[in-house]
């Protein structure tokens, strides 16, 4: 090492490709992508429909496969774990946030956050839920069903759900995709607090520039490759950076 100090990352891919079906239909999703996401930060994932953001996240978090290349969480290749293993893994050490809030409807709001925990059959850390219903200021509402609450207030209850377990990364697809800007901007500050009061890595995929200034930094991504990296975006930075896709198809 020349370096005195190493990024631990928390979750990440090294030269990862993907496509899907086969001959002429073929479509390289990514096309040799590699990318880590450090643990204790924020990041947010951008680039143009269809340039391979969900297939990226999808594919690090053990959802999907890559057709070669590697995906890792923390110091662990997904391709060594067989089906179940990486069943308890996926489990025991990502969480998910999705841009449907996909709630439990019967049960109620703690039940819903501790569902992962009770079906891990975990106990979890009592202070540890307790601290976290506090950050997404949900007590008022713990014994609500998710029909009984707004948009905003079903998301905050599926962030909470997603760092129940205390996962090594949560990542979070078009997590403000529904939401009105002002219960975004809650979900989004709840993100940024999660990961700067309580230690947590998040990866986040928006399409808002808005949204993705609140990471700490910003991969673009274009036809399925790494075009651009910026630290502490500023929405303004972000847009600018966008608009560079429209005229030159983000290569730089
Ligand atoms: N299951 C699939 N089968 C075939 N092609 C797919 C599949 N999933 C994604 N693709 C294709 O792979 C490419 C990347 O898709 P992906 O969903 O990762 O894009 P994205 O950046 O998340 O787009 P969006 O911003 O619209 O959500 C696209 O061309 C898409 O059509
Ligand atoms: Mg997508």
């Amino acid at each position: 090492m020349t370096t005195a100090t190493t990024t631990r990352h928390a979750a990440g891919v090294a030269d990862a490709v993907k496509v899907y079906g086969s001959g002429d239909t073929a479509v390289r999703a990514l096309d040799g992508v590699s990318v880590g996401f450090p643990a204790g930060r924020f990041t947010a994932i951008m680039g143009p429909s269809g340039s391979g953001k969900s297939t990226l996240m999808h594919c690090a978090a053990g959802l999907d496969t890559l057709t070669s290349g590697a995906a890792f969480i923390g110091d662990t290749p997904l391709s060594t774990l067989d089906d179940r293993r990486l069943t308890l893994l996926r489990r025991d050490r990502v969480g998910f946030v999705f841009q449907a809030f996909n709630l439990i409807p019967t049960l109620t709001v703690a039940e819903n956050i501790t569902l992962p925990l009770d079906l891990a059959g975990a106990k979890g850390s009592r202070e540890w839920i307790d601290a976290l219903v506090d950050v997404v200021g949900l007590r008022d509402r713990l014994h609500h069903r998710p029909a009984e609450l707004s948009g905003g207030q079903q998301q905050r209850v599926a962030v909470a759900r997603a760092f129940a377990g205390r996962p090594d990364v949560v990542f979070a697809d078009e997590p403000t995709g529904n939401l009105d800007s002002r219960s975004g901007e809650e979900v989004l500050n709840l993100l940024g607090r999660a990961v700067r009061r309580m230690d947590r890595t998040v990866v986040m995929v928006t399409h808002d520039p808005v949204a993705a200034a609140h990471a700490d930094e910003v991969v673009f991504l274009a036809d399925g490759r790494l075009v651009d990296r910026m630290e502490s975006p500023t929405a303004d930075k972000v847009l600018d950076r966008m608009k560079a896709f429209d005229t030159k198809g983000g290569r730089s």
